[in-house]
């Protein structure tokens, strides 16, 4: 079977867990490896503080904490993403107000967002959907007239830029994930990115379970204690040694991705079966996208079904992912749609991800889209 993912290993991640258990004997967080993979995010994407977390969940919860998110108030995002962009605002009692997508990009249609404002409104969370950027010029100005904080969820970002900014480090926090899924990978894992210095004290007393730790580590302080509301967010030293190893060959893993991405793009484009049967992934000017994932859209639900069954068929993998949160059970509880879901379900129906990860082969990928071309020879 083609797998839809694996995990990367590039190299010197075994090397360096090593490392971290037999030399610098530390499994605990904020170690070496984690100061490395901090230092890297800062020098890429330009924050004044980016820190390892347990998760990009984890990251959106702290970055709810530093919006100081309270019972009823209002978070706006898209509603095609992950559970965890609202969770982490509704676990601090906001109310998720979904706002419908481009169809081009599948990020949340910055058009609309204006509409979707109340007096309750504190932040809206641009979700960069595939790597590709939301339009941020629009939504940042959006949020300063508003006077509402702007919380990007990355996730899926590391390494792609909007108009030269890295995504994630745009608004005013940004959140970034290494789950095995993701380009850069450390198991389970993530990272917070802050624009404004002033608030790193507090996220890292959130991130270090509400205790002044950090500071007493850099001896500022001869003692810690429990000072503010918190939780525990740091990632053992195991998996940033992992991640470092990824990180140090950053361009690597995305040259090899971006090779992949661009042989799908040119054999499925050029292909005349499938002229105007299937639409291909859209990247707007302004916008340099990292190869997380390539997709393809269908016609619809039955076609994506009969799709998935004949490539399962032939040993390959194809996933789909995203059942729109505002018709999830808990999108009902927490959330409400504002204005009319035109492309949300329709396109998110549609879509179907491709394999792509560091151990697929290009053979792999002309043989997936053969199959493809097939599909629909025959039907
Ligand atoms: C858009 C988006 N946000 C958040 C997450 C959560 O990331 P993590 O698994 O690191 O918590 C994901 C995970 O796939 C995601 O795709």
């Amino acid at each position: 079977m083609i797998n839809f993912n694996e995990p990367t290993l590039v190299g010197k991640e075994l090397d360096y867990i090593k490392d971290a258990v037999t030399v610098e004997h530390r499994l605990c967080g904020d170690g070496k490896y984690s100061h490395k993979c901090a230092k890297w995010m800062e020098e890429a994407t330009g924050v004044s503080k980016a820190m390892l977390t347990t998760s990009c969940t984890h990251a959106l919860e702290i970055a709810a904490m530093l919006c100081d998110i309270k019972e009823g108030d209002e978070v706006i995002m898209s509603s095609y993403t992950f559970c965890s962009t609202a969770d982490a605002f509704v676990l601090r009692g906001a109310k998720i107000v979904f706002v419908d997508i481009r169809p081009d990009t599948m990020n949340i249609d910055e058009k609309l967002i204006e509409n979707a404002i109340t007096e309750k409104t504190k932040v809206i969370v641009p979700v960069h959907y595939a790597g590709v950027g939301c339009e941020m010029d629009t939504i940042m100005d959006i949020a300063k007239r508003n006077n509402l904080k702007v919380v990007e969820d990355a996730a899926q970002g590391v390494c792609a830029s909007y108009k030269g900014k890295a995504l994630g480090s745009i608004g005013d926090y940004g959140c970034f994930s290494f789950h095995e899924t993701k380009n850069y990978c450390m198991g389970e894992g993530g990272a917070i990115l802050l624009r404004d210095p002033d608030e790193i004290e507090q996220a890292e007393i959130i991130r270090e379970k509400g205790t002044n730790r950090s500071k007493f580590f850099r001896g500022q302080v001869d003692k810690y204690t429990w000072v503010d509301k918190g939780s525990s967010y740091l990632p053992s030293e195991l998996n940033a040694a992992y991640l470092w190893a990824q990180l140090e060959a950053a361009d690597k893993i995305l040259n090899d991705r971006m090779e992949k991405w661009k042989l799908y793009y040119e054999l499925l484009s050029s292909s005349d079966v499938l002229k105007d049967r299937i639409k291909l992934p859209f990247i707007p000017d302004g916008c340099t996208h990292n190869a997380h994932m390539f997709y393809i859209k269908t016609k619809d639900l039955d076609e994506r079904t009969r799709l998935i069954s004949y490539l399962r068929s032939k040993e390959v993998n194809p996933v789909f992912h995203y059942v729109p949160l505002h018709s999830a059970e808990a999108g009902l509880k927490y959330g409400r749609f504002s204005g009319e879901d035109r492309y949300t379900t329709i396109e998110s129906e549609r879509l179907l991800r491709m394999p792509l990860h560091y151990n697929l082969n290009l053979n792999e990928i002309e043989y997936i889209c053969n199959l493809i071309e097939s599909f629909y020879q025959e039907n």
